[in-house]
């Protein structure tokens, strides 16, 4: 089977995580061309074939708001930490309107190159300081090249706007704002993301109460890390009404069946999973076999390629290998994320004529 010409859904992907290293390579070149970087050569930092990821920063700990990250630092050997990966270094390369542009530009023309037609990207908004960038200025610049891609392609995307765990309720209550002022302008909702072991996500009950009322979708980061994945909070997480939950590790069997029973849309994504050491084993063991019998919509996501390095086509190609998957299973795979996009009626429309029966 083609799966890079097999139409695919994407709904589950950072912009940050998805950036190439190729490209935040050519960022680099120019940077340092100028003197503007001391950071190290991403093909160095984040070597070719290097995956190994992990979300473990309880020795890295990085808290605050991002204002206040310290400075990226010149590192001499490639970290494996994955969260400071983007406070220390990508967000360091990434750090103009320039490179913003140029980062999504790449990462949309990646997705498009890979045979996906509808995207949900996710992103948090940042100000950056030196560019005199504010957060709305983030979101505008990342919606234009959005647009000015979806005229002239396949691919149509959308935007998710993340609170990050670190944030405390005003950011996180601004990042609703943001939501609501670009929502016609293609955002489509909001995600609660970023490292698993910080934060008290209770904190942000008001303003998921509020996104819900404003009718802006939701999803959440869900059950990612058994050592910080309590009852407690997964029950608030659920009592914020996510739309979808990503990844959906460490449930409990209790928050399983009422999973199940709401038929929520699950962002399942393999390759990061076994990288980052997420689950115990190998994609064979991955919990898409279990949640693949429940009736809930999934869909198959990449959630940082430029990390985790497996495009969505090799995840669909993964899935079908490890788990025996026929045609006409993963083309009924791939239909039935429509069910569950953000996007409007209109959309789902399209991407229904247009996905592969068998
Ligand atoms: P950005 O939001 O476009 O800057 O993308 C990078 C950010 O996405 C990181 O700083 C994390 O907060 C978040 N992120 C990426 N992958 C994961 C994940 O697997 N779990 C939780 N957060 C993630
Ligand atoms: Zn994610």
């Amino acid at each position: 089977m083609d799966f890079k010409a097999l139409p695919k859904i994407e709904l589950h992907a950072h912009l940050s995580g998805s950036i190439s290293r190729q490209c935040l390579h050519e960022i680099w070149v120019l940077k340092k061309e100028r003197g503007e970087t001391e950071l190290e050569d991403p093909l160095i930092e984040m070597p070719e074939g290097k995956h190994d990821y992990d979300l473990d920063t309880s020795e890295n700990r990085v808290t605050g708001p991002y204002e206040s990250f310290p400075k990226p630092k010149l590192t001499t050997t490639p970290s494996s930490s994955f969260f400071p990966l983007f406070s220390r270094y990508i967000y360091g390369l990434c750090n103009d309107r320039a490179s913003l542009v140029y980062t999504t530009n790449s990462v949309l023309s990646d997705f498009a190159a890979d045979g996906v037609v509808y995207l949900e990207l996710r992103t948090t908004p940042r100000a950056i300081a030196s560019e005199g960038m504010r957060k709305d200025d983030y979101v505008q610049t990342v919606l234009d090249c959005i647009s000015t891609s979806n005229k002239s392609s396949t691919l149509k995307t959308n935007l998710i706007l993340s609170i990050d765990r670190r944030n405390d309720l005003p950011t996180a209550m601004q990042v609703v704002e943001l939501a609501t002022k670009y929502r016609n302008q293609g955002v489509v909702g909001i995600d609660l993301c970023g490292d698993p072991a910080a934060g008290d996500v209770s904190l942000f009950r008001p303003a998921f109460e509020e996104a819900k009322k404003r009718g802006i979708k939701i999803t959440i980061h869900f059950a990612e890390a058994p050592n910080t994945t309590t009852p407690n909070e997964l029950t608030n997480l659920l009592e914020y009404q996510p739309d979808r939950i990503g990844h959906v590790i460490n449930v409990p069997d209790d928050v399983k069946q009422e999973i199940v029973r709401r038929k929520l849309g699950l962002e399942l994504c393999l390759s990061c999973n076994v990288h980052a050491k997420m689950i115990t084993g190998t994609y064979s063991d991955h919990h898409f076999g279990w949640w693949r019998e429940t009736g809930c919509p999934i869909a198959l996501s990449t959630d940082d390629v430029g990390v985790f390095g497996s495009t969505l086509s090799n995840e669909y190609r993964l899935i079908a290998e490890h788990f025996d998957l026929n045609r006409k299973e993963i083309c009924d795979l791939a239909r039935g994320a429509v069910e569950v996009i953000f996007g409007v009626e209109e959309e789902k429309e399209r991407l229904r004529s247009m996905m592969w029966r068998e």
